[in-house]
């Protein structure tokens, strides 16, 4: 099993959720970041005063899904979250050792 961790734009997670369920994934976590990536935030101008925001809100989606899966989903991902334009995330994969649903003791890929 892997983890794949994708930050993305807020604005493209009802996109993202629509391409995931459309993909078979059944379970997931959402949860809202603050990050930055090798621009360091963007510069903006108010009043004539440049400032800089060093930390920009994203979305974090993280699913843990079958090996053989990990392609499809994360194309999945890139096609529903691409606007081309800088800002436009990141994919990260973990292996993960292992899952337990609690409510029944399942292991491994049958807990997923
Ligand atoms: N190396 C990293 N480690 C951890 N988180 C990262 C890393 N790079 C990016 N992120 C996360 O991804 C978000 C979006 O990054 P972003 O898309 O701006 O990456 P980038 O490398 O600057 O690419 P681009 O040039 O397309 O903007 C960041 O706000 C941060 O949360
Ligand atoms: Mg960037």
């Amino acid at each position: 099993m892997k983890k794949i961790e994708a930050i993305i734009r807020q604005e493209s997670v009802d996109d993202v959720r629509q391409a995931l369920s459309t993909a078979g994934v059944t379970g997931l976590m959402i949860s809202e970041i603050e990050g930055h990536g090798k621009q360091n935030g963007v510069v903006q101008q108010w009043r004539g005063e440049k400032y800089k925001i060093e930390l920009l809100p994203k979305a974090r989606i993280e699913i843990i899904v079958k090996d053989k899966d990990v392609e499809r989903i994360s194309k999945a991902i890139i096609e529903s979250s691409r606007t081309g334009e800088i800002g436009d995330g990141k994919i990260f994969i973990y292996p993960v050792d292992d899952a337990i649903r609690i409510r029944t003791g399942e292991k491994g890929e049958v807990a997923l």
